[in-house]
């Protein structure tokens, strides 16, 4: 039972939700977009994000750039010198290889849009989960698995043959399985390695409330706004009392400039309806303690929360430190 107050240091961290799997939040994921308008004029462009950060771009005719100081993850120059190379050859002959299909099928004419989607998430336990997704038109047409590409469900016909062409070539097909198996994971984990200090930043939301015009006659649309959080996911909702309204609307989470987000929660009322309703906020920098903003201007009990929270810490962490003190004395009387 003295062992309970560290107990309760040691638990409290992971009740609060902190960092109980991070490392799937940081999927990394590389879009590919590519326009073909006919068989002279094309542009291929890129993109990487590791979770919501933006850190890699690959305009046509540039190499790739790196837009964080810590892009360049934990490859050696030399393994970055290898990835480039393998870049610039898929780049060609992806270009060529859609080229001859188009001269191959009849079905496939300019304009061609073809986006892939390729990356993967890391599991605890040293797994991880890797994905290539092909779209032709704007449609799903193939994806990546095991060793070859599959066709998608409601691919259009004409598929089965680009499918057949892409998996003959064997060469491809080992150099994606090299970069899905291994070269993915390796980097994501020098990513958030390197990235550790922005990625596992805590930005907390400041929030207030507004009036707005309700589409609905005799209505009153209040608006929560959330602003400047970071990391992305956030919880609000109108409550009434601690029951949740559950016609909140939720916007969608905008970027700020400087990297932290903003949301719009609003909640549609009959006019003299208002009173009692607050706007709750929850959010990973907030400590368990949430936002709650009444409408008409009455404040949360937070004030009262936060001495004490304070105050049982103090209270814990001066337990452990009293045991530890302890436990040492007595080996120092053994010894
Ligand atoms: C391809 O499109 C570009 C831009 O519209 C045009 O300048 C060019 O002449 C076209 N080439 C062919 C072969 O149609
Ligand atoms: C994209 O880059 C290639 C060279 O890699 C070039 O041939 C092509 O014209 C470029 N496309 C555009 C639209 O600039
Ligand atoms: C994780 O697995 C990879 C191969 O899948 C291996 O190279 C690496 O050493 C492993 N790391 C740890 C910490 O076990
Ligand atoms: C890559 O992983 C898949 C399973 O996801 C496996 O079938 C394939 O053999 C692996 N390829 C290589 C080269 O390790
Ligand atoms: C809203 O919640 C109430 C109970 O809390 C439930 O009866 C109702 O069906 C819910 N409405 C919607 C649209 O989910």
């Amino acid at each position: 039972m003295r062992y309970l107050p560290c107990l309760l240091l040691w638990v409290f961290p992971w009740v609060w939700g902190q960092s109980e799997d991070q490392l799937e939040n940081f999927p990394l994921r590389c879009l590919q977009i590519s326009s073909f308008l006919n068989s002279s004029c094309w542009r291929t462009d890129g993109l990487a994000w590791l979770g919501d950060v933006q850190t890699h771009r690959w305009s046509n005719a540039s190499a790739l750039s790196f837009l964080k100081p810590w892009s360049r993850g934990k490859f050696s120059d030399q393994q970055w010198e290898k990835l480039q190379h393998i870049f610039q050859v898929y780049r060609t002959s992806f270009t060529r290889d859609i080229q001859e299909l188009v001269k191959m099928l009849p079905s496939m004419h300019y304009p061609i849009e073809i986006q892939l989607s390729a990356g993967c998430v890391l599991h605890s336990g040293n797994t991880s989960e890797s994905f290539c997704h092909i779209a032709f038109q704007g449609q799903h047409v193939m994806s990546f698995q095991g060793t070859s590409f599959q066709k998608a469900p409601d691919a259009p016909p004409g598929t089965e043959l680009a499918i057949k062409v892409l998996n003959s070539d064997q060469g491809t097909m080992e150099t994606i399985q090299q970069l899905l198996n291994y070269t993915c994971p390796q980097g994501v984990r020098g990513l958030i390695e390197a990235g550790k200090a922005e990625l596992e930043k805590q930005e907390k939301p400041v929030a207030w409330l507004s009036s707005g015009l309700s589409p609905r006659h005799g209505h009153l649309q209040l608006v929560c706004h959330v602003f400047g959080f970071y990391p992305k996911p956030v919880w609000v909702m109108w409550m009434q009392g601690e029951q949740e309204q559950n016609s909140t609307q939720r916007g969608d989470t905008l970027p700020n400039a400087d990297g932290t987000w903003y949301l719009r929660a609003t909640v549609d009322v009959e006019a003299g309806e208002e009173a009692g309703l607050a706007c709750r906020v929850k959010h990973s920098s907030l400590g368990g303690q949430d936002i709650i903003l009444y409408w008409g201007g009455r404040h949360s009990s937070v004030a009262i929360i936060v001495p004490a929270v304070l105050i049982i810490g103090v209270l814990v962490l001066g337990s452990c430190f009293m045991l530890i003190y302890r436990r040492r004395r007595s080996y120092q009387d053994i010894l």
